[in-house]
């Protein structure tokens, strides 16, 4: 898979995309992830990327130009049109595992970061096919909600956890939150890890970790449960 993350502000990005599980997915060339700067597509001497808004109001907006450019330099260097071309906005929809899960298929995101009051809306209408929100909060930016799309699609990639499994077994992923886990040793100040876990009977094991993961569900996150909640 490729993805090109185009930012103003490719520092806040670029350390954890060199991270663990990133790092090694883009090492193993399951996933090739380009940051573009977007002054580097500025059209005019002073390399402006955002003005004040028409109508007025507070807060920059990124300028049309440098977007239209950095999406036209990628397009031209990729053969095929892109899967698609994400704004990530707290306006947009909301990140959710099966979205994750779709997009892990593509071969090829383009995700925009803009300011907190946003990108000019030409580029939404012309240029934009999904819009994507981490959630109802209001960042500064979005390259920490690039990352988290980033971050939940590539993971998913076969071959980038190194146990096969352990994606498909995460909260989220049937529906139910996960069960507890534990580590050594057994026994901690008084605390000791559930017998059934230590049993090796794996048959129990399943079955308290589903019995877990149902109660868990039912107190935590209810409407889960509900018929056509997904
Ligand atoms: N940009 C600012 N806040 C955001 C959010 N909650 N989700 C996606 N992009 C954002």
């Amino acid at each position: 898979m490729r993805i090109d993350l185009i930012t103003a502000l490719p520092d806040i990005v670029s350390g954890p995309l060199q991270q663990s599980i990133l790092q090694r997915a883009a090492e193993k060339d399951l996933v090739d992830i380009r940051v573009h700067d977007l002054r580097a597509y500025a059209t005019d001497k002073h390399r402006q990327i955002d003005d004040y808004p028409f109508g007025g109001g507070a807060g920059m907006v990124l300028k049309p130009e440098p977007l239209f450019a950095c999406i036209e330099s990628i397009q031209d260097d990729v053969d095929a049109a892109p899967d698609a071309v994400i704004y990530l906005t707290p306006d947009g929809q909301q990140l959710e595992q099966s979205l994750a899960n779709r997009l892990s298929t593509k071969d090829h995101l383009i995700l925009i970061a803009g300011h907190y009051k946003g990108i000019d809306q030409r580029v939404r209408d012309e240029l934009v096919t999904m819009e994507v929100s981490i959630g109802d909060f209001v960042l500064s930016g979005g390259e920490l909600p690039a990352l988290v799309l980033v971050d939940a699609v590539v993971r998913l990639i076969p071959g980038v956890l190194g146990d096969a499994s352990s994606a498909l077994t995460d909260s989220f992923q049937d529906g139910l939150l996960d069960a507890p886990v534990y580590t050594r040793p057994a026994e901690f100040r008084g605390l000791s890890v559930p017998a059934v876990l230590r049993s090796g009977n794996h048959r129990r094991i399943d079955a308290w970790r589903d019995e877990q993961r149902i109660e868990k569900t039912k107190a935590r996150r209810p409407d889960l449960l509900e018929v056509g909640s997904r």
